[in-house]
């Protein structure tokens, strides 16, 4: 009979050594071992790891469940059935599966001869539900995404772009783009801007100005023979601040692919006046060489703004044109059309008027003989407040102003 126990166990010992997957989190595993329990010298069960200290995961002798010696991983976690013994099923069962439960699990008998025999082994393994490779890869992509998107936004700045400078007020900006291809007859030439408005289309032959952004009506110029010399170069007349940024080149085929682009990035050097609050008065700088015919009109206005600061036309200033907030502050010189000195007197600057100011000059037919930006810094004093003068009492009529402001271009 005994001989035949031992057969017995050393039979199980070969067959059951499986292998458990679960994951973290998971709610129990059962871990099965089954031992022929009608030898009544069956004394106890123990379920160990041999890697812990102690090793006891789950201890049960015929008076119950015995959890002195039990690893503190385990506390709470692990029950067989009330009758293990007595049928002979001595299946653990685990539950709430962490990472650190990954082990090699013994099954094995105690006689009552002190005699203990391994019944079975189980290898458990838990993984983690999102495992850190799987954490790893997703930030990568997160970052290659986000990479990838400040790439393309700022393209311009990694590619090699040509970049032309010019001051604000110059007559006309030329933006280089040539090609060798040999182009089509039909090829579409386009010129955008930064915020993809159309800045010049030249197709079938001939300009296209119907396509134009109204900003850029009458101002922009194109080469003759382009397709053939395959210079496609932009002459665009009193480049202002609000065009700066990249202007592209792009060439279709009559089926719509692209054969050709190039970024020209336009830099708009803006004149710079600063002064002190509380000074007299400023002079916003804006001089022509061009010879300008009697019956032009000078404007001065915000830049994106709409209102006008001050309009001369016909000969002489036309104060109901003039945004309310700038009546009497404002002041042009004399004979200007005659010396080209079409600059701004703005008296008493305040705060407000730290803005991008533009002059543009206009024919009778309405086209832009010039256009100049100037940008107003004024800093802020913070002695001498009571200083502070009151522009509506303050006469308009005092003597040529000093220039009180210093310029910096
Ligand atoms: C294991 O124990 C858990 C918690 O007591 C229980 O919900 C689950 O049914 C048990 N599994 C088996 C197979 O007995």
């Amino acid at each position: 009979m005994k001989m035949f126990v031992v057969f017995v166990i050393l039979v199980h010992v070969s067959q059951h050594v499986s292998a458990v997957d679960m994951y973290e989190g998971d709610q129990f595993v059962l871990m099965h071992c089954q031992f022929p329990t009608f030898d009544v010298d069956t004394l106890a069960v123990v379920w160990s790891r041999s890697d812990l200290s102690p090793s006891t995961v789950h201890q049960r002798q015929q008076e119950g469940d015995e959890l002195k010696n039990q690893n503190q991983l385990y506390s709470g976690r692990t029950s067989m059935m009330p009758d293990a013994l007595e049928t002979g099923d001595l299946s653990l069962n685990l539950t709430e599966l962490q990472l650190s439960d990954s082990g090699t699990y013994t099954c094995s008998v105690r006689n009552g001869f002190g005699f203990q025999q391994t019944v079975t082994d189980v290898q458990l393994q838990v993984k983690e539900r999102f495992p850190s490779w799987a954490k790893v890869l997703l930030v990568l992509l997160v970052l290659l995404i986000v990479a990838g998107g400040l790439l393309v936004h700022f393209r311009h700045y990694f590619m090699s772009v040509y970049k032309v400078e010019v001051d604000s007020g110059v007559e006309s900006v030329h933006l280089p783009c040539k090609t060798t291809v040999c182009l089509p007859v039909d090829a579409k030439v386009q010129w955008k801007n930064s915020e993809d408005k159309m800045i010049h289309v030249y197709q079938n032959g001939s300009d296209q100005p119907e396509e134009q952004f109204y900003l850029y009506k009458g101002r922009t110029e194109m080469k003759r023979n382009l397709l053939k010399t395959g210079d496609l170069s932009l002459t665009l007349k009193y480049p202002t601040d609000e065009e700066r940024g990249a202007c592209s080149c792009t060439v279709y085929s009559r089926e719509g692919n692209i054969l050709m682009k190039k970024v020209v990035m336009l830099q708009v050097k803006v004149t710079q006046v600063e002064v002190d609050s509380g000074v007299e008065s400023v002079q916003l700088p804006c001089k022509t060489t061009v010879h300008l015919p009697e019956d032009v009109t000078v404007e001065w206005r915000l830049s994106s703004y709409t209102f006008k600061v001050h309009v001369y036309q016909n000969g002489s200033d036309q104060p109901e044109e003039q945004f309310y907030l700038y009546k009497g502050r404002t002041e042009m010189k004399r004979n200007l059309l005659k010396t080209g000195d079409l600059s701004l007197t703005l008296k008493y600057p305040t705060d407000w008027d730290k803005k991008t100011y533009t002059c543009t000059v206009y024919s009778r037919e309405g086209n832009i003989l010039m256009k100049k930006d100037v940008k107003l810094q004024v800093k802020e004093r913070t002695q001498d407040k009571d200083e502070t003068v009151d522009i509506r009492n303050r006469s308009s009529s005092t003597d040529p102003t000093p220039l009180m402001g210093y310029q910096s271009v």
